[in-house]
Order: structure tokens, then sequence, then C-alpha cells
């Protein structure tokens, strides 16, 4: 398999956001890898170590728990290479995806929650489960393989400082599983270590507060639905130096965002990318930048995903649905 396929997506500079806040803003566009997602590097790397690893071998079934994004990138390789899926979603996953998944031909299966090991109905657990239980299986665990943030630390955080000239001041990323943030964030801190790591999840999640005091929450806060990012427990791979700050977002005004971003730039943004660009209001209302100043935002997806979930909630005449 030609493997050059991932990643190389192009970083543009977004001229409605560069003036609205007076400072260079760029977007680093994921959806142009093969599926359409950033997650298509954490899944080619953890396929690629099982692979080297010895950990699977023909007909075998790659197993992932997944808000989908993981899951079209693990189904896509398992076609591709001779192996079987099966995904573990909630009911959160867009119809959109779960077409995908099927049209991957992975086996579904839904469950109740997303809220780790420790919670027998969650996609976590049940993928574990069935792992143990099915001798031919490998659970690939986005959660906690290092492979995951690794695809990042590799190749995504490289690319960004080259596509920069090392100009680059501030990084924003979703927080899912942090693979992401974890790996780009190391990256670009050893490159220069004034660069600012934020991190965007949704109000509820736990790792702010978890960033912030060390100590996982005990009260157990309803979190705001934002189909990608957002987590009750706290990932093996989540590297707290990575990020320098992370910031809270609400679903309505994430919505709300991602309808004015349309009207302005004609582009459909996923979930979690409106959600980035929500955080990146606060963060400008509440510090200074200045044209001196080159934030670069990581859109794991785009908003062809979320046509049901984020757009058809839009009732406003401006709808992309008129
Ligand atoms: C659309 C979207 N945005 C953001 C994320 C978060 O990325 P990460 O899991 O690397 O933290 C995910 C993860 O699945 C995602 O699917």
């Amino acid at each position: 398999m030609n493997t050059s396929i991932f990643g190389n997506t192009p970083l543009h500079r977004c001229d409605y956001l560069s003036s609205k806040y007076q400072c260079q803003i760029s977007i680093k566009k994921e959806y142009f890898n093969p599926n359409q997602t950033a997650k298509d590097r954490a899944a080619w790397y953890m396929v690629k170590d099982a692979i080297a690893k010895k950990l699977i071998k023909p007909d075998d079934i790659l197993v992932e728990a997944s808000s989908g994004n993981t899951g079209i990138g693990i189904a896509y390789l398992a076609k591709q290479l001779g192996y079987r899926s099966c995904i573990f979603v909630t009911q959160n996953c867009s119809k959109e995806k779960l077409r995908s998944l099927e049209n991957l031909g992975a086996k579904i299966v839904h469950c109740d929650n997303s809220n780790g090991l420790l919670d027998k109905n969650s996609t976590q657990y049940r993928a574990w489960s069935f792992a143990q239980m099915n001798r031919n299986s490998y659970y690939t665990d986005q959660y906690n393989n290092p492979e995951n943030s690794r695809a990042h630390y590799e190749t995504t955080g490289p690319e960004i400082w080259q596509q920069t000239s090392g100009k680059i001041t501030h990084f924003f990323a979703g927080l899912g599983t942090t693979g992401t943030v974890s790996g780009i964030g190391k990256y670009l801190k050893e490159k220069d270590n004034g660069i600012k790591v934020l991190g965007i999840e949704p109000k509820g999640s736990i790792l702010a507060p978890y960033k912030a005091t060390g100590k996982v929450p005990t009260s157990d806060t309803v979190m705001e639905k934002i189909e990608g990012i957002g987590r009750k427990f706290v990932p093996g791979i989540f590297d707290t130096m990575a990020v320098d700050q992370i910031l809270q977002v609400e679903r309505s005004p994430t919505v709300q965002t991602a309808l004015a971003y349309y009207q302005h730039t004609g582009m459909l943004t996923g979930f979690s990318s409106a959600a980035i660009l929500a955080g990146l209001e606060d963060y400008c209302r509440n510090n200074t930048v200045d044209m001196r100043d080159h934030i670069v935002l990581l859109f794991a997806d785009y908003g062809d995903r979320y046509l049901h979930s984020l757009y058809h909630s839009l009732t406003t005449k401006n709808s992309v649905y008129d």
C-alpha cells in the first residue's frame, strides 16, 4: 500500500479570521487525508505498528472504540490490507460516519456511552472485551496506544513547522483521545517552547480541570455534546506538558459559530472545528494578539460529515438547507 497518501495536508491562510482578529490565522486542513480526517494518521500508525510487531494476521478483526473518524480510518485500512473491522460507536455518531463505516464493510456495534473502561456499557469496555473473547482480533486502543500521538509527532507537527517556516506562535486543536494535541504540541514545543498550545473541549469534559489541578474531578457534570471531542476519563496517552491551556466551549455558540463561518467563507466546518472557532473567539477576547502572531487551527474533518447533526439544526434563513 502506498502510504504517501496519508498526511501532507495543506495549510491555508484564512482571510476572514485573519482580518477579524487582526493577526495571521491559518487552517491545517486535515480533511485532505484519504478518509477526510486527521484520524487517518493515527489509524495508519496503529495498524502499521501491529503489522510490524506481527500482532495481526490476514483476515483478523481490527477492533476500535471511536466517535467515528478513527473507526473509518481503521475500517479503510482493514479493507485495503485484507483484515476485517469491528467498530464500537455511541448513539452520537453521525449518520454520515455510520454510512461510511458500512460502505467500508465494518461491523458496527452501538454502545451507551464512551466513558472509558470502568463503565461496562462504554465503547472502550465493549471493544476491549470483544478483543479479549475473540482470539483472531486486535484492539488498536487509540486512547492508550502511543502510536496515535506518535503519528502526529512524526508527521503533522513537522508539516506545520515547515509550512509556517517556524513562525507559528499559537496552535489550537480539539481534545478527544488527545493524540493530536499530545503529538503536535510535543513536537512544536521541542522546536520553540514559547509556542502556545491550546486544547479545546466541550463544557463538562474533565481534561481542563485535570490539566489545571492534576486531579480527576469528582463531581459528575453533564458534558455538552460536540462530536469527536470531550472526555469523562483521562486517556493514557494524554501528555499534559504538550498543552498550555484547555478551553471549554458550549454547544450552542459552537453551532452559531459554524453558521457565521459558513456565511463568511462558504465553507462547512466539522463539529470539533467549529468548537475550535468558538474557543478562538474566547481566547482572542481575553488575550492580546497582534499582526506578529501566527495562529494555526487544526480542522480535523469537514462539515459534510455533520449535515444532520450540526447544520440541520440551523433554522435561520441563511441555513445551508435554504
Ligand atoms: C472530528 C474530530 N475532531 C477532533 C478529534 C480529537 O482528536 P484526538 O482524538 O487526537 O484528540 C477527533 C477524534 O476522534 C475527531 O474525530
